[in-house]
């Protein structure tokens, strides 16, 4: 987590693109941040605790000059959220921002103390700007020293720092955390990810683990940590500096929640044929999945439940057997996993830590990998054989919204061409299933239509301290998804279940002060015993809102107290439409309660710590 910024060049005030690019970053941290600017030959060093609001409050009376300086948005792992420990950090000339963890910090800070160095914060980032002071004092130029200093620690980081000494000169190097260069002209960027950079370049090199990138002015070099210089490709984005804003929106988690329908079709353009019923993936071949005869998809949160449903849909169209872990957990169980499993890593941000070891953890023990992403050349999709791009555009909002309905129409995708491979379907039901596909970016608009009758609905409930989501077949990962969503943003508990365990303890819970939200679209098995759910429900006096695509059955009348009505949807893709609701519920409950949509407390949209 955190977001690191830096800015070379004289074409724009270093102030202002620090303070815009770190709002833009904002979402990877929020309970500290800072710059500095190197002004006149010494560093001016400006910091906050709380949202960057604060730090602009300050800087504004301040208005520094300088064309360079780094910047950071902190979520704090080592010391708590405070001024102190607030970043850029310095010792002597130096300043450095860091993003990720320190792991020899504590072997190093004895060095350092014994050297006579005063330590000032809690952080494991103070020691970078020591060492690259200490490093300094022995005679090394500012670019030598900081190697030097970068070749002695150990952990997960992306660094940038800038020197007194040398005030022509942003240096940044990473390990296992993401961090890209932005070119422009007579002018030069550095940040954690796209979207702090997306209105001023579009001209980007991703950096690799142990490059050290120096940014001047008029050029940028790339080494490795011995000085020896490297070659990195220029990439350019596709991404609209538009998506990174609120276009009018009070909240990015809103304006995501409406992107749906565009970035699925976004995901799903280019990849199929409606005459053919084929599937193409880039750089997928058939071959590859041959012999696959088991699966492991490894992911986290909002991910994780994306891969619940994916597994719904791989054994129902391609029938291969698949299990869905919680990637923290997988590689501490000894996994088993041979030539024939193929491990998908899913993740919205492609850096998350859990989620890529488990990747590397399955790869070690031999299994093919892909992975299903939202941010290309990330970690996850560095590291994986071959990766399904979802086309979600930035996601901003802390609460995953459209990344989760593109991992399922990406998993969906994935189905049906591991489906044709596998001769399980053949090419009319392919056809058939590209269809329902299709037709799912209008049946979102449907839904959205919604979003005032549930704004209602939250005015009623937003008081409620618990909830319970109910879910059944391929809904019920669903109810974990709705209720991870309201828990996150308005801080009210919230469990989800599968329906059929409510008897096996949870409905223990169930008084007048519990709504429960069952959910209950098509009319299907499931919900026909969801039916009976309901009715256990309505004996123990429970406030029900009710989720369907049918309004048919007798024990629905009288016996719910909300209905949320959305369109009759193939079974399969049903998920991506039920979440709709459950996403503008949570949102509604979290704006009247009046806590930070986009930014809640406590958490980080990338969380780059195991
Ligand atoms: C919830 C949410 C998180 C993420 C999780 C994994 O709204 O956003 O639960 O889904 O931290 O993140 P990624 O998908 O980036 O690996």
């Amino acid at each position: 987590m955190c977001g690191i910024l830096g800015y070379i060049g004289n074409q724009k005030k270093t102030v202002d693109v620090l303070l815009q690019g770190l709002s833009r970053l904002e979402y990877r941290g929020y309970d500290s941040s800072g710059i500095a600017i190197i002004q006149n030959g010494k560093s001016k060093v400006f910091k906050s605790k709380g949202k960057l609001s604060k730090l602009k409050t300050k800087i504004n009376k301040h208005s520094p000059k300088g064309s360079l300086g780094i910047g950071h948005t902190r979520w704090a792992t080592h010391g708590d959220a405070s001024q102190k420990n607030a970043h850029p950090h310095i010792s002597g000339g130096t300043s450095v921002v860091h993003n990720g963890i320190i792991e020899n910090y504590l072997d190093l800070k004895n060095e350092l103390k014994k050297k006579g160095y005063k330590f000032y914060s809690d952080t494991d980032t103070e020691v970078i700007a020591h060492l690259i002071e200490d490093m300094s004092a022995s005679g090394l130029d500012f670019e030598d020293a900081a190697r030097a200093a970068f070749k002695k620690i150990e952990g997960s980081y992306a660094i940038a720092v800038i020197s007194d000494k040398n005030p022509d000169k942003v240096i940044a190097t990473r390990k296992f955390s993401p961090l890209i260069l932005a070119i422009g002209d007579h002018e030069n960027y550095l940040a954690s990810d796209v979207p702090a950079i997306l209105p001023f370049s579009r001209k980007v090199v991703y950096l690799e683990d142990g490059d050290v990138a120096v940014l001047e002015r008029d050029n940028v070099r790339i080494t490795d940590l011995d000085g020896n210089e490297l070659k990195r490709k220029v990439q350019s984005i596709n991404w609209d500096p538009i998506s990174v804003e609120k276009c009018g929106y009070r909240h990015f988690m809103m304006k995501e929640i409406y992107e749906q329908p565009q970035a699925i079709l976004d995901t799903m353009r280019g990849r199929f044929s409606e005459e053919t019923g084929e599937i193409f993936l880039e750089g997928f071949d058939p071959a590859m999945f041959k012999d696959i005869n088991r699966i492991v998809a490894l992911a986290c949160g909002t991910s994780y439940h994306a891969s619940l449903i994916g597994k719904y849909m791989i054994e129902k169209i391609a029938k291969v057997s698949v299990e869905v872990d919680i990637a923290s957990e997988f590689r501490y169980r000894n996994p088993i996993i041979d030539r024939k499993t193929l491990a998908i890593a899913v993740s919205q941000s492609g850096e998350t830590a859990d989620t890529s070891e488990a990747l590397v953890e399955a790869k070690s023990r031999g299994a093919k990998t892909i992975s299903i992403t939202n941010v290309m050349m990330s970690k996850i999709a560095r590291d994986s054989d071959r990766v399904i791009y979802t086309h979600a555009g930035p996601e901003i909002g802390v609460a995953s919204t459209k990344a989760f309905t593109t991992q399922l129409i990406a998993f969906y995708l994935f189905a049906i061409y591991l489906g044709r491979i596998k001769k399980q379907i053949t090419k009319k039901q392919a056809i058939e299933m590209i269809k329902d596909a299709l037709s799912i970016p209008q049946l979102i608009q449907v839904v959205l239509k919604l979003d005032n009758q549930i704004k209602e609905l939250a005015k009623e409930f937003f008081t409620y301290r618990n909830f319970l989501y109910l879910g059944r077949g391929i809904n019920y990962p669903i109810a974990f998804e709705g209720a991870l969503k309201l828990k996150e943003i308005s801080y009210i508990h919230a469990e989800g279940y599968a329906a059929g365990e409510m008897k096996h303890g949870p409905i223990a819970l169930i008084d007048e002060d519990m709504p429960i939200v069952l959910i209950a679209p098509g009319d299907g098995v499931s919900n026909k015993k969801i039916l009976g759910n309901l009715q256990e429900v309505r004996a123990r006096k429970g406030k029900v809102i009710f989720l369907t695509s049918d309004l048919s059955a007798p024990e629905i009348k009288g016996n719910v107290d909300k209905i949320i009505e959305v369109p009759d949807c193939p079974n399969l893709l049903s998920p991506i439409v039920s979440i709709v609701p459950l996403q503008l519920l949570a949102y509604h409950i979290a704006t009247y309660k009046g806590t930070d949509v986009d930014q809640p407390r406590n958490l980080a949209k990338v969380v780059t710590v195991e």
